[in-house]
């Protein structure tokens, strides 16, 4: 038996040791302007966006830590701060699908709530909850809207003056998993008529950190208002092929074990197609099936086989069956046909004996349904690149089904 050791790889959750944070200068490059220009009265609120498993939430978490002082990640990466280290009064909150813009707005002043009391000790503020509570806009009524926004806002007004009173840099509030919320509540003018108001008001050390998946966010664009054009837009992409050998090397370096990765290279681009998520998910069961301390191709096919006949047999089987009966599983059966990650419409057509306007309807509920991407126009996608791995190990459902 190999000894025991703590598997270097994170699939289940952002990274936080920003030791094992890989790569994204530009992007941190990008993220850390913006803690500045927060810190120097230039609000720049910002909204990191990429597909599922990129690599949002890790990034978030990072410049989260950053603006409390955290000057690991940046001082590795040497990106120039602008000061000694940020010092900003910070919430966190994540949004589930179960909330409306209102509950976002509640819940993101009841964290600051409990932070204050814990960082500004002994400051009495009052934030009053009990009333903003009370204040949720009668959906039918427009004007409360903003009657709500400047609610919302005279709160932060005060967060900013205690915040500057007490030394810090201003007023964070990082959202994760923005798109979850509820399509109809408004979100998008809701930030809008926000951070105008803000402005207006000459509070320009509050600010917003967001991430959101980016077709997601499209959908939130409203008929007035933009997320897009509210937030700077930092879009995150897949690692390149030398990037996924690294981060997987990297952890097997801490486990210490032995790999020639130049050989599995191309075959781990491939079956990653450069989403971290499944890299670390990867290496991960690559460990756990070797025996003999070095990792070859055949620990490779083993953890793949691990994968869609264990660990996440269920995940994908849940994805396959949402994807829909009859012709929705013919088509995913036709995209695992293909050898690229990338499978032209064209090819899907050929393959299913169809034209393409007799199932481009299938192919947008398809992208809803959180099932494909559309890298670009005509081409296609799996969202979860096991997916493919999962249809290639036991086909598609029954068509009949
Ligand atoms: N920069 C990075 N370096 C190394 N691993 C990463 C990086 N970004 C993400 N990961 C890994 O990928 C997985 C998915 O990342 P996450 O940040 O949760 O993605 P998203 O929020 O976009 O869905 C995480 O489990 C994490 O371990
Ligand atoms: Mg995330």
């Amino acid at each position: 038996m190999k000894p025991r050791f703590v598997d270097p790889f994170t699939p289940n959750r952002p990274i936080d040791d920003p030791s094992r944070f890989f790569g994204r200068e530009d992007s941190v490059n990008e993220l850390v302007d913006s803690l500045f220009q927060f810190a120097n009265n230039n609000p720049k609120h910002t909204i990191i966006t990429g597909d599922r498993g990129v690599g949002k939430s890790s990034l978030l978490t990072q410049v989260f830590q950053t603006a409390k002082g955290d000057n690991q990640l940046t001082d590795r990466l040497s990106i120039d701060r602008g000061m000694s280290k940020y010092n900003f009064l910070c919430v966190w909150h994540d949004v589930d699908s179960s909330q409306g813009t209102e509950e976002v707005a509640l819940g993101i002043l009841q964290k600051f709530d409990g932070e204050l009391k814990r960082v500004l000790s002994g400051v009495n503020i009052e934030i009053n909850l009990g009333e903003f509570v009370k204040l949720s806009p009668d959906k039918a009524a427009k004007s409360s809207v903003s009657a709500f926004v400047d609610q919302f806002t005279e709160r932060l007004c005060k967060l900013s003056r205690k915040a500057t009173e007490q030394g810090k840099n201003g007023v964070l509030i990082f959202i994760d998993e923005i798109d979850r919320v509820k399509l109809d509540s408004g979100v998008s003018t809701f930030f809008k008529l926000t951070c105008e108001k803000l402005s207006r008001d000459g509070v320009k050390n509050v600010g917003f950190i967001c991430a959101g998946i980016t077709g997601a966010i499209q959908k939130l664009e409203e008929e007035h208002a933009s997320i897009l054009r509210t937030f700077r837009d930092v879009p995150l992409l897949p690692f390149d092929e030398d990037e996924v050998a690294e981060i997987l090397m990297g952890g097997f370096c801490v486990a210490k074990h032995s790999c020639d990765i130049t050989e599995l290279k191309t075959k781990l681009f491939e079956i990653t197609i450069g989403l971290p998520e499944p890299t670390h998910l990867l290496g991960s069961e690559m460990l756990s099936v070797d025996t003999d301390g070095v990792l070859d191709t055949s620990d490779l096919e083993n953890a793949i086989r691990k994968i869609v006949t264990d660990v996440r047999k269920n995940k994908l089987t849940s994805i396959l069956k949402k994807a829909g009966t009859g012709k929705y599983q013919k088509i995913l059966e036709a995209m695992a046909s293909y050898e690229k990650k990338i499978v032209p419409l064209d090819f899907i057509s050929k393959k299913i004996g169809q034209e393409q306007y007799q199932f481009s309807t299938n192919m947008s509920t398809l992208i809803d349904r959180e099932v494909l991407s559309k890298p670009s126009i005509g081409l296609y996608a799996f969202c979860d690149p096991m997916l493919k791995e999962y249809i290639r190990t036991f086909g598609v459902l029954s068509l009949e089904e």
